[in-house]
């Protein structure tokens, strides 16, 4: 009889290098079986501490029992009915959501992911405004659809290859103050990176024939950047987007994917800057990983698209209606938007004091739990290698980090919201030893 444990999870995983199409890459080799709130273990029993949530779904850890309860009860009720009826849970849900939008945003329209939602944002948007133009950010990631691929220029190996890709998109520098895209000091500036958005207008598109300006309102994959955070005037650059869309009749959609659902201590990134979007994209936290995504606006504006017009078999299915309400619930019964601040500040100013030892540390960055840790080589540039190494120290030590940016230089804490102190801590010391381990 043999005395070696089989490892089933090299087992497996070498059973799915042949059945599992590889294009869906993964970040680490694990098999996974189980998880519960922090924590997922393999098919071996191994335990990771999950500092990923699965890119920002999880926000309320794996398998948290009030979801797992809504699950079950729904499943024994009611499944699918697609759009030959309504049913109570996507109603219940939609009520929800008005509540916790921000601003008048009090009717949605559900779907299935986050890049499906920027279509039907986009498609919405040029319907009702009868334009045809779109401007999005350079750095920004919206998903995988042809739509959303021309929208997005995280990386150029997102749109290499699919080439042509729907036209009528123009891209704008995002406001990345640690790198200014226009050459600027961070604070010392007048948001110069904002004049270029006239600039457009008075050599590419008129700006009465753009239908929606799109902006994560939080930079996600293209690497945890907040939208002019060095500077400091009473004035903000979201709040000029804002402006200037109501002075053009344009719609500001806001893609709140990686954002929304508490992830930055409010419920959505925009409460920040206190502007009301035309348009809120949701998707990840939404539902704690069952798929689920749509489009937030206002009433009115969704008047003015007929029935029909646009539609999802599987949108609004009830099972995810019910692990979102269930996910909603969590938030507010163990007041998880308040955990998501104190631990981002928490976290961050331990990060912080790892910086004045570890120069290789450039910026510390990001609003409540989505935190961004980007790494310089000497003269400033990004330092993809030694981010590669630190994630992988990190996983040595049973810990999953991600990492981000254009340059994947760029490591995130993306804890659940109701991480606790201990878990936090325990995360943060292997981190600093896996800082030490790639001095
Ligand atoms: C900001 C943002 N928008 C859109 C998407 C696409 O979402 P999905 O993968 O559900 O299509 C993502 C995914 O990472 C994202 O981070």
């Amino acid at each position: 009889m043999s005395t070696v444990k089989e490892d089933r999870n090299n087992v497996l995983l070498e059973k799915g290098a042949r059945y599992v199409s590889a294009t869906n890459a993964r970040a680490f080799d694990i098999v996974a079986s189980r998880g519960q709130g922090s924590w997922l273990w393999d098919v071996n029993g191994t335990k990771y501490l999950d500092f990923t949530s699965g890119i920002a779904v999880n926000n309320v850890g794996h398998c948290h029992p009030k979801v797992v309860a809504a699950v079950k009860e729904q499943v024994e009720k009611l499944i699918h009915t697609a759009m030959v009826t309504s049913h109570e849970k996507l109603i219940e849900l939609c009520e929800k959501i008005a509540q916790i939008a921000p601003g008048r945003l009090d009717t949605t329209f559900l779907n299935n992911s986050g890049g499906e939602a920027i279509d039907c944002a986009v498609k919405f948007a040029r319907y009702v405004t009868k334009r045809p133009n779109t401007l999005c950010f350079t750095g920004s990631f919206h998903g995988r659809t042809l739509l959303a691929t021309a929208l997005t220029s995280s990386k150029s190996k997102y749109r290499d290859g699919y080439e042509p890709l729907p036209s009528g998109i123009q891209s704008m520098p995002y406001p990345y103050c640690y790198r200014c895209p226009v050459g600027q000091t961070p604070g010392q500036c007048k948001l110069e990176c904002f004049d270029v958005v006239e600039h457009y207008f008075k050599h590419f598109v008129k700006p009465e024939s753009v239908a929606a300006i799109v902006m994560e309102p939080q930079l996600g994959e293209g690497g945890y950047v907040v939208p002019g955070s060095g500077y400091t005037g009473a004035d903000n650059y979201m709040r000029r987007l804002r402006e200037l869309c109501d002075k053009y009749g344009i719609m500001l959609i806001l893609d709140e994917v990686q954002s929304g659902f508490g992830r930055t201590g409010k419920w959505f990134a925009a409460n920040h800057w206190d502007i009301e979007p035309d348009i809120m994209v949701c998707a990840k936290g939404i539902a704690s990983g069952f798929p689920m995504a749509g489009i937030v606006s206002r009433h009115e504006l969704f008047q003015k698209w007929p029935p029909g017009k646009h539609g999802s078999t599987y949108g609004g299915n009830p099972i995810a209606c019910a692990a979102a309400l269930a996910s909603i619930g969590v938030i507010e019964e163990e007041n998880l938007l308040e955990n998501a601040e104190k631990s981002g500040i928490y976290l961050r100013h331990r990060v912080e004091e790892m910086q004045k030892q570890f120069g290789f540390i450039g910026d510390v960055r990001g609003l409540g739990l989505m935190i961004g840790i980007e790494l310089v080589t000497e003269d400033g540039s990004p330092d993809s290698k030694r981010l590669e190494k630190l994630v992988e120290e990190c996983f040595k030590r049973k810990m999953l980090m991600l990492d981000c940016g254009t340059d994947d230089h760029i490591i995130r804490f993306l804890p659940p919201l109701n991480v606790s102190r201990e878990e936090l801590d325990l995360g943060l010391s292997i981190f600093e030893e896996s800082l030490k381990a790639v001095q």
